[in-house]
């Protein structure tokens, strides 16, 4: 069902790698509400080429941009605009990837190159996105930015490592770059906290299923899907929300709020 909840509006998709991906599901959705939007990916996950499938099916034109460059940010937000006919009403960053994570390393032997570039991508990256389209005046007054973050930014999942730090650095960026961009521009920075999902990155965490499983019953209402996600995700976008800003979004079912449930009490006294 849609609502026409972004008709007329415009934005820039980031992260949609394949069709798991949640920025993919945020935009099937937002073209059925009536969004305009373009698709950007970094260059090297253009290699596998899905991304095209998504363009075509929402009529988008694909730019590509690694998020940690503001030289490829700068012209992502230049052409977008020029694609789109104007300023832009919104934006998702949906960007996370750990080296440390990737390679296997334990939390007690992180390499540090690798930890910067974890935080880089998944964390200073959305500074990077807002100070450009500051700079650029790339947003119409309130617009609305959304970034996608996970409760490890709170409390410790082990196998998260390194993704943890970047996650507390994103959303403490949606917090100060909130003040700044309403102050500027009536703009909202948010951050949603989503469910464990299974994707790209979902699955690159080891143990995913089982922690899948465990926050599933943790979960009152049960995990939030991809899809799920994505139908709040535009309601971020839409002028339903215009007061909401500098918030991290707990997105998950109510695992957040939950101590224990009895699911999981059960499961543990099999
Ligand atoms: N899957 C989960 O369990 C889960 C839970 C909570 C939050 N999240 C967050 O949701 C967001 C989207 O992840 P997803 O689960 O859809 O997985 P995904 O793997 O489909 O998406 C991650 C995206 O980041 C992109 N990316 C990596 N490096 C980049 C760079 N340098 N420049 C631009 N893009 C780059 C990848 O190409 C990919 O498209 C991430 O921020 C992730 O941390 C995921």
């Amino acid at each position: 069902m849609a609502y026409n909840l972004l008709k007329g509006k415009k934005g820039i998709i980031f992260g949609a790698l394949d069709e798991n991906s949640i920025a993919w599901k945020v935009a099937e959705r937002a073209k059925k509400e009536g969004a305009e939007f373009t698709l950007t990916n970094a260059p090297i996950a253009m290699r596998m080429g899905a991304i095209n499938k998504l363009a075509e099916a929402t009529g988008s034109t694909i730019i590509p941009a690694d998020a940690t460059s503001l030289e490829d940010l700068d012209n992502l937000f230049t052409k977008s605009m020029e694609t789109l006919g104007g300023k832009l009403d919104f934006i998702l960053h949906s960007i996370g990837m750990s080296p440390n994570v990737r390679k296997g390393k334990e939390y007690g032997d992180l390499n540090y190159e690798w930890f910067l570039k974890t935080i880089d991508i998944s964390g200073l990256s959305f500074h990077k996105v807002m100070q450009v389209a500051e700079k650029k005046d790339a947003m119409n007054e309130w617009g609305s930015i959304v970034a996608l973050t996970y409760i490890a930014a709170q409390r410790t999942f082990p196998d998260y490592s390194d993704m943890a730090e970047a996650k507390s650095v994103l959303e403490s960026i949606a917090r100060s770059y909130g003040y700044r961009f309403a102050k500027l521009k009536k703009v909202r920075v948010n951050t949603i906290s989503q469910s464990p999902t299974v994707t790209t990155a979902g699955k690159g965490i080891s143990g995913f299923n089982a922690f899948l499983d465990f926050a599933e019953r943790q979960s009152p209402l049960g995990n939030a899907s991809a899809e799920e996600c994505a139908d709040y995700v535009i309601t971020m976008f839409s002028d339903l929300t215009k007061k909401v800003t500098m918030q991290n979004l707990f997105h998950d079912g109510g695992f957040s709020s939950t101590g224990i449930t009895n699911e999981l009490m059960e499961k543990l006294s099999e």
